[in-house]
């Protein structure tokens, strides 16, 4: 529970502002200020500093505070295969067509938390036997805490596995720690790097980027930039793939196409456009 919105005031909120941006490179310009600003009241009591300047000490000596509160701004929650539907419309349509017209798949998981979307892409990649030398998949993040758990592959926790069948868990993952890790041959398939989405640059020439549930908490004016940054980054065709809330009025203005609910193409798509199927829980029996 966030309580004590009232608590952090304007003048604190820009101290808080440029402090962050100091300290973490975090330009919370670009953040929903209501929902951050409740955020940091409640960090900030759960700290327990007794005045803001007081917060701001802390902050300035202590790296693990400094950790949690990276943690705190930048929200990491993931689970794999998250919202079901989108993932078999990857799977029946998207993945399979892009693997059949290009040579080389370059896929991109921006914003990717611990790792779980990049590596359900890849697990889906591996149901389509897809050559694993013909693709490459990138997941990115601004958060160096949740990109150790990325590239180490887990340990995660059943909740974030609730979407994962018997079938699959036991094809891709292995018990660890009283979670699950994801299997080597699954984790040498994803290179992890870390990135502000806001500030540095792209890579381009992507044949399909995921950006889901890391614009939510981003203004208009940042989501619209983001998206432009996008747009330019991908190939001829290519695919963007959203969470459900994120679509925005200027996705068409800057030339995508909608295919399908979450997905938009670059120009002319690659991709037939479709409605979603029923959403089924995923069972790892594509590959005879
Ligand atoms: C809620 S998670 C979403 C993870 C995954 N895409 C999913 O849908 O399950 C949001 C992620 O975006 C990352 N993030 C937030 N702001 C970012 C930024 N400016 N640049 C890069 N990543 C950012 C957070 O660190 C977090 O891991």
């Amino acid at each position: 529970m966030e309580q004590n919105e009232a608590l952090m005031n304007d003048k604190e909120y820009l101290l808080m502002e440029q402090g962050i941006m100091r300290l973490l490179g975090i330009d919370l310009q670009a953040y929903k200020s209501t929902q951050m600003r409740r955020r940091l009241t409640y960090f900030m009591n759960q700290c327990d500093a007794r005045s803001f300047s007081e917060f701001c000490r802390k902050l300035e000596s202590s790296p693990a505070l400094l950790d949690r509160l990276r943690n705190h701004i930048t929200i990491n929650v993931s689970e794999f295969f998250r919202d079901e539907a989108p993932f078999n419309y990857l799977k029946s349509t998207v993945l399979p067509q892009l693997v059949r017209t290009r040579n080389r798949l370059k896929i991109w998981s921006a914003g990717c938390s611990g790792g779980q979307e990049p590596y359900s892409i890849a697990m889906l990649l591996d149901l389509l036997a897809a050559n694993p030398g013909s693709y490459r998949i990138l997941g990115t993040d601004i958060d160096s805490g949740v990109l150790k758990t990325a590239v180490a592959g887990g340990p995660y926790t059943s909740e974030s596995l609730r979407n994962v069948g018997p079938s699959m868990l036991s094809r891709y993952f292995t018990a660890s720690g009283g979670g699950y890790k994801v299997n080597d041959v699954i984790r040498q398939r994803v290179e992890f790097k870390m990135q502000n989405l806001l500030s540095d640059p792209f890579e381009k020439g992507f044949d399909l980027i995921a950006c889901r549930n890391v614009t939510i908490y981003f203004t208009n004016e940042a989501k619209a930039t983001l998206n432009r940054k996008f747009y330019d980054a991908l190939s001829p065709g290519g695919i963007l793939f959203i969470g459900g809330t994120e679509t925005s009025l200027e996705m068409t203005a800057l030339g995508f196409r909608p295919i399908a609910p979450q997905f938009f193409a670059k120009g002319e798509p690659a991709i037939r456009s479709a409605s979603l199927k029923t959403p089924t829980v995923l069972t790892g029996q594509t590959r005879g």
